[in-house]
Parts: C-alpha cells; structure tokens; sequence
C-alpha cells in the first residue's frame, strides 16, 4: 500500500516542479550549503578557516569556554549534554562541528565509577618513565585513547610533564620524572599515540606548577635561561616530537603573572618560539581575566565562562579584543579538532576491551619496576626450593595504593578496602587496586605456606618473618593531588615495621609503593629492596612475576632517590603564610583564584639544576641515582666512538654478560665546555636494548644539537657553545664507564 502512496504523490511532485520550474527561476542552490571545510583533502587550517568564516560571534564564544562544573563557578543547562567528564564544550551542529568531551586521563579514563563504565588504570605515570622505553609509552597512550573513545569522548586531559623539580610534589606520580628530555620525549609518545587514535592530546601543566601548596596563589620566581633549560624544556622536546593539540595552563604565576594570563609563556615561547599551532586551555579555575588572558594567548576557559563568555563577548564588541584575536582563538581549536581527525572520525562508544587492557598494564608495570637492591641474590626467588613465605604490610592481602585526585581512576572491581561494589571514589580518598600481592605471591609458591600479617604491630610482623624462610613487606606511601608529601619518610610507622622485620629475617624483600623517592634509614640494614611506584591494575601480578624471576626487572629510575629532604634544593617546601589572603580557610578554588589574592614568593635559585644535575653540581651522595636500576643479569659497555658534527653520534657497543635475558637502559650523558656555565653532566640520550644472554648489540644514539646547547637569553635563541664535550656511556648517570670527550662548533 505504501509504494502505492509513494508512487502517486511522487507523480504530482514531479508534475509540479515541472511547472513551478517553467515559471520560476530555481534558486542558485537549494538544501543545506555544502560543507567544504568536510574535504578531507584540504589542511586543516585552510578547514578551520571554512568553518570560520561561517561563524557568529556567539558560536566563536561559545567554543572559547566550558559548560560548568559545580564548585567551580556556574553551571549551564546544557551540561546535561556532556559525557561525565571534567570538561564539555558544545558542538555547532549547523556546521558539523561535534562537541568536545574531555576526560582526565593521566594512568586511565576518570570517573568510571560514577558513570558507570569500566577504565584500565594503568601503571602511575612515573612507572612508565621508569621503563624508558618509548614504544612502552606509546602502548601507554594507545590504550588510554581507545577507552576514552569507547566512553566517548574525543580530548584527553593527560599528559603531565611537570619536571620533578620538588620530589615531595603531591603529583610526582601523575609527571615523568626530573628530566626534561626523559620526560619530553616520553609524554610525546603517549600523545602521539593518542592523537593518530583521533583523540585530542593535551600536556599540562604549563608552566613550573611544581608543588601542590598554594598552587592558586604561588608566584614562582626563576630566571629565564633556568626556565628554558629545565621545565619549560621538558614542553619544549614534548611539542617538538609530536604535534599535540593542546596544552594546559596552570594555576600558579610565574614571575608575577598568572601563568594562564602570562605573556612570555603563552605567546612568545609557546605560540611565537615553538610555532605552537594548538590551543592554550586553562586548568579548571585558573583564568583570572578576560582581556589580559586573551592578549597573552589563553585560548580556551575551563570548565565554565566566569571570563570567556559575557565578558569576553563584549570586550570583542567594544573593540578592546580584536575580531583578528578572538578568531585566532577559535581557529587554533577547530584547526586541532581537524588535524587529530575527531570531526572525521568521531568517538563510538563500544565495549572496553577488558583482557587487552589488563595485559598491556600487567607488561608496562614489569617494564617498570625497578630493583634497587640485590646484595646476595636474594631475588629471583626459586619457588621450588622455599618452603615458607611470609607476606607483610598494610593491605598486602588485598590490593596496591593509587595515586588520587584528577588522575584517580576508580578502580575495577572496587577499592579493595571498602565494601564490595563500592567503585567510585571521593577526592582525598586512597584507593587500593584490588590487586593483591598475597593472592599473586601464593599462585607463585603453591608448594609453600604463605601467611600474611598487615604490620600494623611491628613485633607481631617480624614473629612471622622470623619463622619464614623469606619475608616480603609491601610498604606504601600515598600521594594525591591537592595536597603535597609532608616529608618523604614512609607514614605510619612503615620504617619501624622494615627495621624490625629486617632484623627477624635477613631474606627480607621491600616492595615499595610510591610515586617517587622515599627516604630510607634502613637502607643498610635491608639486602633487597624494589619499587613498584603505583601500580595499576596488575601490579600484584606484575611484582610477583618480577620476585620469581619470570620478569628480569628493566625498569630505571627517572627521579633521584635522595638520602636526606636536608639534602634537597628546598629541605622545606614554602608554604602559603597560614590566616594569610593567599591562604583563606575555606571557600571554593574558583572564587579564590578569581579573587586574585596575593601571592607569596618560591624562588627556585637552583635554576636549571634539577634533580641529579643538583646533587652532581652539590656533590651531595644520593641513595640511588637517576637512571639507576639493577637487573637479573649483568651488561658491559665498549667501543665507544663519537662522531662530531651537527648531530653528533654516539656508537658503543652493549654485551649481556650474565645467563639471563634481559633489557638494558644504555644511557648517553654530556658534560658541556666549562665556559657553558652548566651542571656537571645531562642525559642527552638513551636507548633501551634487548639482549640475550651473551648477545651483544652495536648502538648508536644520535644527539639533538638542542639538547647539547644553552639557552641565550640575548639571542632569545639555542646556542651551541664551541669547545670540548665529554660523552659518557652506561647503565646509569653514576655508573658510567665509556667517556671520549670531542671538540664540537656551531
Ligand atoms: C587539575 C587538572 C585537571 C583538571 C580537570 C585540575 O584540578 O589540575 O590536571 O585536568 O582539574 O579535572
């Protein structure tokens, strides 16, 4: 009956148009205007500029700023729209432009819990720079993107490559370490990953926003060569070796200006100096103004419009934002969502891929772990020969601490000591991963008898250990975002609990969970000691794997485990004067930072010398070195050979001389000429090498001139300077045997 309809009516339409068409001219061009900025053929800039031309000032406006987030300003009715992530910007469906729905996505997508869906979390992402292996990394960000695009959203807030300038940083977990180029060309391998998978990449948090304590109200004060050749370069190597879309200012000032209203730092580096071709969003609450922010080059307000809606609207109007400024706003985010591919390959929503993402966290955490000690060969154990284990520490039954805040990821099966069920978390909460070192150890050792005791009595711990033939202790230390470390020793009474069951037992095993160095007044008194920063979902597994040997541990250290805070450039972290206007108790974030309340000072005169390249230049002993990492088997270097020229080459050659495979870290460190005014050495290169045992490999690791050079902040510019450099070549940036020292000039 239908086609009967169909084919009547089609005949009087056509009789019709027929008729109307003899008597009126047809329109040029009828239906909805075609969509040249949809050919995929031309640039995305030549598309963002299609799109551009059709906009009104409202849609401009509108993708300039986010919709809200309770306590964080006002919220707009049309939140409801967004995915149930941190951040939304609508869509211009007239124009085909989808919305932008951003998660956090440090170790894993946030918010599973209260959206109920289901996210890997990762190995924190100081365990993946501990694995120093860029293909790791890539898998890193390759599994982050396809699960944020199975909850569909299509921009992720990773990406943190703050230097670990200060280690008791409450966020050391969610960075990559106290190297810029470590850090730099790690974080681009998880963005590029993320963005050829059609999401948008974004690293945070630019710029020097190294401590959590007054975050809001802090002025860092630093000099502009220290700047370029530390925590600014960490961005700079990112940005260099991968096109990321976005980049994320933070809440602090740096030298007197809010760093999302900072002139030097958004326009003349990042946008004139690094021809950033992205966009500027804020951290959530962490736009103070509209003109002077837009004049400096913040693109994007998040997560509301207290200044880039109204506001800013009608300084464009009154002319005191250009219509040229405002659409370079707009062009840099649609230019983005064309050159990742979101407008042509929008996210779909579809099942997690659950197996896939447990084995690619379970693989990274054992290319992770590090061994920092292992006098006698205590490890691999030889499940065969042990007849009694005994498993010690706070919750080592049950599951393995998370780092919390923006990058918690609510854990898979629930907080493993909380109620059944209970996913989702609250902020400030620590989070156990039902992972539990127990379960994984017993599977290991099912000849032996494994008991465990939580260590909460010391003495009723080293009882156990005394009887067992091997005693493992799992010790934790706590880190979240918000809040910084109030000391690197271990809380709770932990040291207490590793001296005396040491002492009970001298097959005593530590496994640390942390996201960076803790200090240790029992260092000598224990045999073997490991860190297992955060873990992630497996990282019981994977530790058990690493104790038996079935993993020869990799993993280095990317941070320098120091022996004392004494020790630090800062032995106390400054902290905002208490009852002060830059500390007010209580009240919102938003209305605090809006408020613009004074700042206090941190002036970090250490400068450039950051991490190792402080206790090198200070002399100061550490007690494990950056780039440090022992392993099952044993590595030799020779043959070092450096080629001088633009990018000077560095050949030597790495043998496996123990009886296991395994995967060493070959690490490449410069001393600059003396009139370069430098610290003693940098890391100038790496590369992570798979051997045999008895194999031996040829490397070659190609030096960036970059990396080799000064900032000159006459020139404003690079700048080799000529004269002697020393290449040293070895498995860590205190232990390294080859050295040939070339003559380089510009
Ligand atoms: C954090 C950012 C995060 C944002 C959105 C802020 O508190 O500093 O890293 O992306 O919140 O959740």
């Amino acid at each position: 009956m239908c086609s009967k309809i169909c084919g009547r009516s089609l005949f009087v339409s056509s009789v019709l148009f027929v008729i109307t068409s003899l008597i009126l001219p047809l329109p040029a061009q009828s239906g909805p205007k075609p969509r040249a900025w949809m050919n995929q053929k031309l640039t995305p800039d030549q598309r963002a500029d299609l799109v551009l031309k059709e906009m009104t000032l409202d849609e401009k406006i509108g993708l300039l700023h986010g919709t809200g987030m309770e306590g964080l300003g006002p919220v707009s009715p049309l939140a409801v729209h967004s995915n149930g992530g941190a951040g939304y910007v609508p869509g211009i469906p007239r124009l085909g432009i989808p919305a932008i729905q951003m998660s956090d996505a440090a170790y894993g997508v946030r918010a599973s819990g209260e959206n109920g869906r289901y996210s890997t979390a990762l190995p924190a992402d100081v365990a993946a720079a501990a694995s120093w292996d860029l293909d790791a990394a890539h898998e890193y960000g390759a599994l982050i993107a396809s699960e944020l695009r199975a909850q569909g959203y299509n921009m992720s807030l990773g990406g943190g490559v703050n230097l670990t300038r200060e280690p008791r940083d409450g966020r050391t977990f969610e960075y990559l370490g106290e190297d810029p180029l470590l850090a730099g060309k790690m974080v681009a391998s998880v963005m590029n990953a993320e963005q050829e998978a059609h999401v948008i990449g974004d690293i945070k948090h630019y710029a020097l926003n190294d401590q959590e304590s007054g975050r809001n109200a802090v002025n860092v004060n630093i000099d502009e060569r220290s700047a370029r050749e530390s925590d600014l370069l960490a961005f700079e190597i990112a940005l260099d070796n991968a096109d990321i879309a976005a980049v994320m200012c933070s809440y602090n000032r740096v030298n007197g200006d809010y760093a999302c209203e900072n002139n030097y730092l958004l326009n003349d580096v990042l946008k004139k100096d690094w021809k950033f071709k992205g966009f500027v969003v804020s951290d959530w609450g962490a736009t103070h103004s509209a003109v002077k922010s837009s004049h400096a080059g913040l693109d994007h307000e998040e997560p509301g419009w207290i200044f880039y809606g109204d506001e800013l609207k009608k300084a464009v109007e009154t002319g005191r934002v250009s219509q040229a400024e405002l659409d370079d706003h707009v062009r840099r985010i649609l230019r983005s969502m064309f050159a990742t591919g979101v407008i042509d390959h929008p996210s779909q929503k579809s099942v997690v891929d659950v197996m896939h993402g447990l084995e690619v966290a379970r693989k990274i955490e054992e290319q992770s772990i590090v061994l920092l000690k292992n006098e006698g060969g205590l490890l691999p154990l030889d499940a065969a020969k042990i007849h009694s284990i005994a498993v010690i520490g706070p919750h080592a039954d049950v599951g393995m601490i998370s780092g919390g805040g923006s990058a918690q990821v609510d854990p898979p099966g629930g907080n493993a000591i909380m109620p059944p069920g209970q996913g989702a978390t609250a902020w400030l909460e620590p989070i156990w991963f039902p992972t539990s070192p127990l379960k994984a150890i017993r599977a290991k050792a099912a000849g032996a008898k494994v008991e465990f005791d939580s260590g909460a009595n010391p003495a009723s711990a080293a009882a156990l250990a005394r009887n067992a033939d091997v005693a493992i202790v799992f010790v934790y230390q706590w880190e979240s975002e918000s809040l910084d470390l109030s000391s690197l020793a271990l809380p709770d009474r932990q040291d207490e609990l590793i001296a005396q069951v040491a002492a009970a037992n001298p097959h005593t095993v530590i496994v640390l969970e942390s996201g960076g160095p803790v200090t240790m007044p029992w260092v000598d008194k224990v045999g073997t000691i490991t860190e297992a920063w955060f873990g992630g979902s497996c990282g019981a597994e994977a530790v058990a794997n690493i104790l038996f040997g079935e993993v020869n541990p990799s993993g280095k250290l990317p941070i320098t485990f120091p022996r004392s805070e004494a020790d630090l450039p800062h032995p106390e972290i400054v902290k905002p004067p208490s009852h002060s206007k830059a500390n007010p108790s209580g009240g919102p974030e938003w209305k605090q930072t809006a408020a613009g309340f004074a700042p206090f000072q941190v002036t970090y005169n250490e400068g450039v010398k950051v991490g190792y390249k402080w206790y090198d230049a200070m002399n100061k002993p550490v007690l494990f070195p950056f780039g440090y990492g022992l392993s099952y088997t044993t590595y030799s270097y020779s043959n070092l050979q450096v080629t001088a020229g633009t990018h000077p080459k560095v050949s030597f050659t790495v043998v496996n001389t123990g009886e296991r495979a395994g995967a060493e870290v070959a690490e490449v460190y410069a001393a600059l000429p003396s009139a370069a005014g430098e610290p003693p050495k940098r890391l100038v290169g790496w590369s992570k090498v798979r051997l045999n045992p008895r194999e031996s490999k040829e490397i070659t690791v190609e030096v960036d001139p970059k990396i080799l050079s000064i900032f000159n902040v006459k020139t404003h510019d690079w700048e080799l300077v000529p004269g002697d450099y020393t290449f040293m070549v070895g498995g860590s940036s205190q232990d390294l045997p080859l050295k040939q020292t070339v003559a380089l000039s510009e």
